[in-house]
C-alpha cells in the first residue's frame, strides 16, 4: 500500500468517525517557548487539552510535520544507524479534547490497523501503563487481543510527555513484529519480550492525557487536566515499512525518489552506501520541511539545529564523493514525496532551494581546511594513544571552519574517540563574555523562561500604541536582562520590538519622578518589556505611571515601516516575483531592508524603484490597517513575513493598489507623510541575497545636508565651486594617471640599474650556464627582477630572496631554452626537505619558507646546482 493511499485511508476512517480533518501546523511552534519544534501531532493542539482553548469540534484528526532534532524528543544522533530514527516525520493522529477516552480510543485504533489495513493480529502486541489494568482489560475484552499478547510497562515506556512542561499521561502502545530473523539476540528480554526492539516495532501510541505538567517559581508541577482526553500517534513511515513488506522505514515509498536522486548525483548504489544515503536523505526532508516553514539557518535556537542538519548532511554528501553543491536538488523529489499534502510548503521551493545553496556553498568553503585539521587532529590522538579531542581543538573547528559540535563529535565517533565537551563549552562561554555588548537587552533563552512566566500569570500587556502615543498603566512586574531594569505594565502605548521594527524610547513617570526608556522589546508572545537604565528599586509594582513615546522618535520610525512596505512592492514590480523578504530593520533614522535577488542592482533599476515610490508617496494614499483571518488575508494576496508566524486572525496593513502585507508594526496614516524616499546604500549580504539601506521624510533632509556638507568641502580643497568642482577632478584624475605612468616607468629604471649591480658576480656552472642567488630588498618586485635576469642572461637560472617579517619569499627563474632545469621539480625538491609552500612552471615557481630556514635553503641550492 503506498503511503500516499495510507495517509488518505487514515484521515477517511476517522472523519468517518465524527473527527474534524486539521491541516498540520507549522513546524514551529506557534508562540510556544518551551519547545524547539513542533514533536508530535498533539503539540498544536496543546490548548485544547488543558482547556485553554474550546475547540468547536471535541474530535480531530491530523497528519503532522514532526521534527524531533533537540530538546526532549531528539532522534539527530541516531539517524541512519537504525532502521526508524529520523529528524522529519509524518504522525498520523487522532484527538479527543474531553469527548470519548480509552475504550474508544482503542476500538477504533485496532479497527483501523487489522481491518481498514489489514494487518494480521498475529502480528500485534500491546503494552498497557502498570498502574493502568483498564486499559489492559479493554484490550482483551473489548478488542479480543489475547492476554499473552497485553504487557504492562512503567514511565520510562508508557507515559508520555510533550516536552519539561504541557499535557502528558499514561498510553497504551501497539507493537508489530517484523519476525524472528530481525531478533536482537543481546536484548535483554527477561521482563518483556517487546525490550528486543529490533524485531518488535511500536506502530501507535494511544496516550490517555489526563494531567499537565507546568512550571511555578522555578518548580515543574503537576496537575489533572479539566477533562480527560486522547492523544495518539502512528508513525507514517512506520506504518508504511509495516505494508509494505519492509523492515526498514528508508525502504519505504516515502524515501525512494529523494534515494534515487541521491544516487543519481552521487553515481553511487545506496546498496553499497545505504547509511550515508539514508542520512542525506532524512536530513533532506527535515532541511526542506524547516526552511519551507520559515525556519532560516543561523547560529542559535533553531536556526542552528537547521544550521547543523545540513551541514551533517553535506559532509555525507562529500563522503560520497560529491564535490559540488548539490544538496539543493534534493528538494523536488523531498517536496513530491509528500504528494502535495503540504501545499504551503511547495510554494516556498525556489526560497528553499536558494538558501540550501547558500548554506552549502558558504559551507564548502571551510569543509575542505576543516576536515584536513581534524584528519591530522585524529591521527595525532591516534599516534598518541589519546582518545579526546581537546576542547580548544573543538572550538577551532566551530569557529573557524563552522564546524558544528555534534559534527565534530559524529567525525570522532567513526575512529573511535571523542571530544571534550567541557573544555568546549569553556571555550565558548569565554568568547561569549569577550563579545558581550554592554547594552545588549536581548533576553537569553533563561530569562525567556522568566518572561513567560509572566506572561503565564498576567497574560497579554494590552498594546495601546496604534491609537495613542500616551496612557497609564501599572507596573506588574520587574526584571533584570544583563544588568539592564525591565518593566511589564498591563497596558503600554509602547512598542515592542517585532516584525522588524525597533522598540520604542520614551518616559516613564510617577508622581513628578520620570525615568528614561531606553528600549522596548517583546521577549515572548504578549510580554512588552521597557528597559530603563535606572536600577530595580526605585520602581514600585502595582503603582500606576504614567507612559509617553517619543513622539518624533516613533513618527519617523512609522515613516521608514510604511516605506519598507512601499520598497518590497516596488522591487516585485521592477526585479519580479522571485523576490522575498529575508530580513528587516526599521528604526527613527534608517529603514533595512533584506530579499532575495541574484545579482547587485544596476543604477537604473534602483531609480525606478525610487521613482516608484516616491510616486506612491505623492498620490497620498490611506493606508490602511485590518484585521482578519488568515485565510481573507490569503485571498486578499497579503505577503506574509517569511518566517513569521501568525495566529488565527491577522492583522493586513493595505496601501490599496499598491501593497498588501501581514504585519503587526505601526504605520503612517498616509503615504504622503513619508514625505519623500531615497536609497543610501544596494549590497551584497550574502550569495543571492541583497541588502537596501534607505531613509524617509527628515531622514532624507538629514541625508542631504551631510552630503551638501562633504561637498562643501571638497569646493573649499579644489577652491573651485558648483559644477566647476567635476572638471577640476576630472582633470586633476588625469594627471594623476600620467604621474603614476610617469613613476611606473621611473621605479623600472631604478630597478633595472641596481638590478646590474644585483647581477654582478654571476656564476658560470660547469654545464656553462649562468646562476645566482639575488638578495631583493622588499619594495622590489621579485618577478620583474626575475625577468631582467632573463633578459640580460639569455640562459641560466636565478634564484631570488626576500624576506617578509618572519617569512622569505622565494623565487627561482630560469631561461625558457634550459633543459636540464626546472623550477617547479627543484622548488618541490628543497620545499619538500625544508617544509615550505609553494608551486609553479618548468620556467618559473614561487614559495615561501620560514626565515629561520634561510640558511638551509642557501646551502642546500648550492649542492643541488652544482
Ligand atoms: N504524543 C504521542 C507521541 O508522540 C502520541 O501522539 O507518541
Amino acid at each position: 500500500m503506498e503511503v500516499a493511499k495510507i495517509r488518505s485511508k487514515f484521515i477517511n476512517f476517522f472523519q468517518g468517525h465524527g473527527h474534524e480533518y486539521i491541516e498540520s501546523a507549522s513546524l514551529v511552534p506557534n508562540n510556544d517557548p518551551t519547545l524547539l519544534f513542533v514533536n508530535a501531532g498533539m503539540v498544536p493542539f496543546k490548548d485544547n487539552f488543558t482547556g485553554a482553548a474550546n475547540p468547536k469540534n471535541p474530535r480531530a484528526v491530523s497528519i503532522q510535520k514532526c521534527v524531533r532534532a533537540g530538546g526532549k524528543h531528539n532522534d539527530l544522533e541516531n539517524v541512519g544507524f537504525t532502521a526508524r530514527h529520523h529528524t522529519f516525520f509524518e504522525m498520523m493522529g487522532n484527538f479527543s479534547f474531553g469527548d470519548y477516552f480509552k475504550k474508544e480510543a482503542i476500538l477504533m485504533a485496532w479497527k483501523f490497523l487489522t481491518e481498514e489495513l489489514g494487518i494480521s493480529k498475529d502480528k500485534l502486541y500491546v503494552t498497557a501503563h502498570h498502574s493502568d489494568p483498564e486499559a489492559a482489560d479493554i484490550w482483551e475484552k473489548e478488542a479480543g487481543v489475547s492476554r499473552d499478547r497485553i504487557f504492562f510497562r512503567g514511565d520510562k515506556d508508557n507515559f508520555w510527555e510533550m516536552g519539561e512542561v504541557g499535557p502528558c499521561g499514561p498510553c497504551s502502545e501497539i507493537f508489530y513484529d517484523h519476525g524472528e530473523k530481525f531478533s536482537d539476540t543481546g536484548a535483554d528480554t527477561s521482563e518483556c519480550i517487546l525490550d528486543d526492539e529490533s524485531r518488535y516495532v511500536e506502530i501507535w501510541n494511544l496516550v490517555f492525557m489526563q494531567f499537565e505538567k507546568y512550571k511555578e517559581n522555578g518548580e515543574i508541577k503537576r496537575r489533572s487536566l479539566p477533562k480527560p482526553s486522547v492523544d495518539t500517534g502512528a508513525g507514517l513511515e512506520r506504518v508504511a515499512a509495516v505494508l509494505q513488506g519492509n523492515y526498514n522505514n528508508f525502504d519505504t515509498d516515502c524515501f525512494t525518489d529523494i534515494i534515487r536522486k541521491i544516487e543519481l548525483i552521487s553515481g553511487k548504489s545506496y546498496s553499497n552506501h545505504p547509511h550515508w544515503m539514508r542520512v542525506v536523505a532524512d536530513h533532506a526532508r527535515s532541511a526542506t520541511m524547516l526552511l519551507a516553514d520559515g525556519v532560516l539557518p543561523s547560529n542559535e535556537g533553531r536556526g542552528y539545529v537547521l544550521r547543523r542538519i545540513i551541514r551533517r548532511a553535506i559532509r555525507h554528501i562529500d563522503l560520497l564523493g560529491v564535490s559540488k553543491v548539490s544538496f539543493f536538488e534534493l528538494v523536488g523529489p523531498v517536496l513530491k514525496s509528500f504528494g502535495g499534502l503540504y501545499p504551503e510548503n511547495n510554494k516556498n521551493k525556489d526560497f528553499v532551494e536558494k538558501y540550501l545553496r547558500l548554506e552549502e556553498e558558504s559551507f564548502r568553503k571551510t569543509l575542505f581546511s576543516g576536515m584536513k585539521l581534524l584528519n591530522n587532529e585524529i591521527k595525532d590522538l591516534q599516534k598518541n594513544n589519546i582518545k579526546i579531542l581537546s576542547g580548544e581543538k573543538v572550538f577551532t573547528l566551530y569557529d573557524t571552519h563552522g564546524f558544528p559540535v555534534d559534527l565534530t563529535e559524529m567525525i570522532l565517533k567513526e575512529s573511535g574517540l571523542g571530544l571534550d565537551s567541557s573544555g568546549f563549552d569553556a571555550a565558548m562561554s569565554e568568547q561569549k563574555n569577550r563579545s558581550k555588548k554592554a547594552g545588549d537587552f536581548s533576553a537569553s533563552e533563561d530569562s525567556q523562561k522568566e518572561f513567560y512566566e509572566i506572561y503565564e500569570e498576567h497574560g497579554d500587556s494590552k498594546f495601546l500604541g496604534y491609537e495613542t502615543l500616551e496612557s497609564s498603566g501599572r507596573l506588574l512586574s520587574i526584571t533584570s536582562v544583563n544588568g539592564k531594569t525591565g518593566l511589564v505594565f498591563d497596558q503600554t502605548p509602547f512598542y515592542g520590538e517585532g516584525g522588524g521594527q525597533m522598540g520604542d524610547q520614551g518616559i516613564v513617570s510617577l508622581d513628578g519622578s520620570s525615568f528614561k526608556v531606553l528600549d522596548t522589546k517583546k521577549p515572548v508572545h504578549g510580554v512588552i518589556v521597557h528597559f530603563v537604565s535606572e536600577t530595580e528599586g526605585k520602581f514600585i509594582v502595582g503603582s500606576t505611571y504614567k507612559l509617553g513615546v517619543d513622539e518624533k522618535k516613533r513618527k519617523l520610525t512609522m515613516a521608514n515601516h510604511t516605506a519598507t512596505h512601499l520598497l518590497q512592492s516596488a522591487l516585485i514590480e521592477t526585479l519580479g516575483s522571485h523576490v522575498k523578504q529575508a530580513g528587516s530593520n526599521v528604526g527613527p533614522s534608517r529603514l533595512r531592508f533584506d530579499f532575495t535577488h541574484p545579482e547587485a542592482l544596476k543604477e537604473n533599476e534602483v531609480k525606478k524603484v525610487e521613482q516608484l515610490i516616491n510616486q506612491k508617496i505623492r498620490e497620498g494614499i490611506s493606508v490602511i490597517p485590518e484585521l482578519m483571518s488568515k485565510d481573507q488575508a490569503m485571498d486578499k494576496g497579503a505577503m506574509a513575513l517569511f518566517g513569521e508566524k501568525y495566529g488565527d486572525e491577522v492583522r493586513v496593513i493595505d496601501i490599496p493598489g499598491f501593497s498588501v502585507e501581514l504585519c503587526g508594526g505601526t504605520h503612517v496614516q498616509n503615504t504622503d507623510e513619508i514625505g519623500h524616499f531615497k536609497i543610501l546604500t544596494e549590497s551584497s549580504l550574502a550569495s543571492g541575497v541583497r541588502r537596501i539601506e534607505a531613509c524617509t521624510s527628515e531622514g532624507v533632509i538629514d541625508y542631504l545636508e551631510e552630503q551638501n556638507n562633504v561637498f562643501s568641502q571638497v569646493e573649499k580643497l579644489l577652491g573651485v565651486k558648483g559644477e566647476k568642482v567635476l572638471a577640476t577632478l576630472q582633470g586633476l584624475r588625469s594627471d594623476l594617471n600620467k604621474k603614476s605612468k610617469e613613476l611606473t616607468t621611473l621605479k623600472d629604471q631604478m630597478q633595472s640599474l641596481s638590478a646590474k649591480s644585483k647581477f654582478d658576480g654571476v656564476e658560470k656552472l660547469q654545464n656553462g650556464m649562468d646562476f645566482k642567488v639575488i638578495e631583493a630588498s622588499p619594495e622590489e618586485d621579485i618577478r620583474k627582477l626575475g625577468d631582467l635576469f632573463i633578459d640580460k642572461f639569455k640562459n641560466g637560472l636565478a634564484v631570488i630572496i626576500q624576506g617578509k617579517g618572519d617569512k622569505i619569499s622565494v623565487l627561482f627563474k630560469s631561461y625558457k631554452g634550459v633543459k636540464d632545469i626546472n623550477c617547479s621539480n627543484l622548488l618541490k625538491d628543497i620545499f619538500g626537505e625544508l617544509g615550505g609552500r609553494g608551486g609553479g612552471k618548468p620556467d618559473m615557481a614561487q614559495g615561501s619558507l620560514d626565515l629561520s630556514k634561510k640558511d638551509q635553503l642557501l646551502n642546500i641550492i648550492s649542492q643541488k646546482i652544482n
